[in-house]
């Protein structure tokens, strides 16, 4: 599925251990920073579905669900904890040259194979 980098916020606008949700092209987007990295990841749990951000905490290299406490890697989306739900998507990203994160996700709006429920708008 071809992707394109679209503008999302910039990056002197994403603090320390921000969780900042974002819907770009249909797909629910969640970009944070921990020990200055920046990280983008699908914001959609794979346990129930619900939105990491912006109520989910950054420690340790993970981002933890705000509804039943799973943790996901930042760097592979992996679950960690024995929990043994699917990764998390992560989506590409760059810093362009006026500051911008930019995120590219998929060309095609996500199906309900992407998305276990309705679309945020
Ligand atoms: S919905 Fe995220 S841990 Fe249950």
């Amino acid at each position: 599925m071809a992707e394109t980098f679209h503008r999302v916020v910039l990056a002197h606008d994403v603090e320390e251990r921000a969780v900042l949700p974002f819907v770009v092209n249909g797909w629910p987007v969640l970009v944070c920073r921990e020990e200055g990295a920046i990280h983008a990841l699908i914001n959609r749990c794979t346990h129930a579905a619900a939105p990491l951000a912006p109520d989910g905490r950054v420690r340790r290299g993970a981002v933890m669900c705000p509804l039943h406490g799973a943790r996901f890697k930042l760097d592979t989306g992996e679950c960690l904890g024995g929990a043994g739900y699917k990764p998390l998507k992560l989506y590409p990203w760059r810093e362009d040259a006026d500051g911008w994160i930019e995120v590219a996700v998929p060309d095609e709006a996500p199906g309900m194979e992407h998305l276990p429920v309705k679309p945020l708008a």
